[in-house]
């Protein structure tokens, strides 16, 4: 499948969200037996997660402001992404937080002036330890609410781990496009 329609296929996150379904329903299908990710585990981890970056101001009602700019499918109208490190248990890693906001009005400078009324939901890609996933950059992939829960797909499946690894179509899927730079879209610092 090309680069285009992985990205601009899939349009919308609440398209996206459609399409992680199928591909989860194929990859048990295949009696795949390892979860890849939105178990129990997964979904504690992503509490721990959510709780360091609150403290680190990366995400939360006191997250530190940077600047918006217009995004591009599936992530929202406008974006804005941070990047740093944080510590989680004893391991401490790599860290993009990306805070998507939408809704009537928005525009950079009405998120500039109001975050809150705007955010719809916030991204994360965090750097495990070596071996978490190894076939895919060890990165634990998480699609947070405002509040710090989780976002699910329409099987009710929390959106935390390595999200649909294996299916032709989630964040894994979709980021493996720029698997040449550590899955990552953006610029790197
Ligand atoms: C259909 C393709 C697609 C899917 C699915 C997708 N992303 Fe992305 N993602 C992108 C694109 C394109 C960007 C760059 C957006 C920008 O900054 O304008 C991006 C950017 C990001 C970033 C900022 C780092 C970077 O790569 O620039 C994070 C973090 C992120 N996505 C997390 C996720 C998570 C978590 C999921 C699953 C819940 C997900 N993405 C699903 C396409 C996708």
């Amino acid at each position: 499948m090309s680069i285009y329609r992985k990205l601009f296929g899939a349009g919308i996150t609440a398209a996206a969200a459609g399409v992680i379904a199928v591909g989860l329903t194929a990859g048990v299908a295949h009696g795949q037996t390892m979860k890849p990710c939105c178990d129990d585990t997964s979904v504690n981890y992503s509490k721990d997660l959510w709780s360091a970056l609150a403290k680190a101001g990366l995400a939360g009602s006191a997250a530190r402001a940077d600047t918006p700019y217009k995004g591009q499918a599936p992530h929202g109208a406008i974006l804005e992404t941070l990047q740093s490190e944080v510590a989680v248990g004893d391991h401490k890693g790599k860290v993009i937080v990306k805070r998507n906001y939408g809704g009537k009005g928005v525009s950079v400078d009405a998120v500039k002036g109001d975050r809150t009324k705007f955010i719809k939901a916030v991204t994360v890609m965090y750097k495990r330890e070596a071996g978490y996933d190894k076939d895919n950059n060890n990165w634990f992939w998480a699609k947070y609410k405002p509040d710090g829960s989780l976002f699910t797909n329409p099987k009710g499946m929390m959106l935390a781990g390595r999200v649909m690894k294996g299916a032709d179509k989630g964040c894994i899927a979709c980021h493996a496009a720029v698997k040449d730079k550590d899955y990552i879209y953006g610029k790197q610092n």
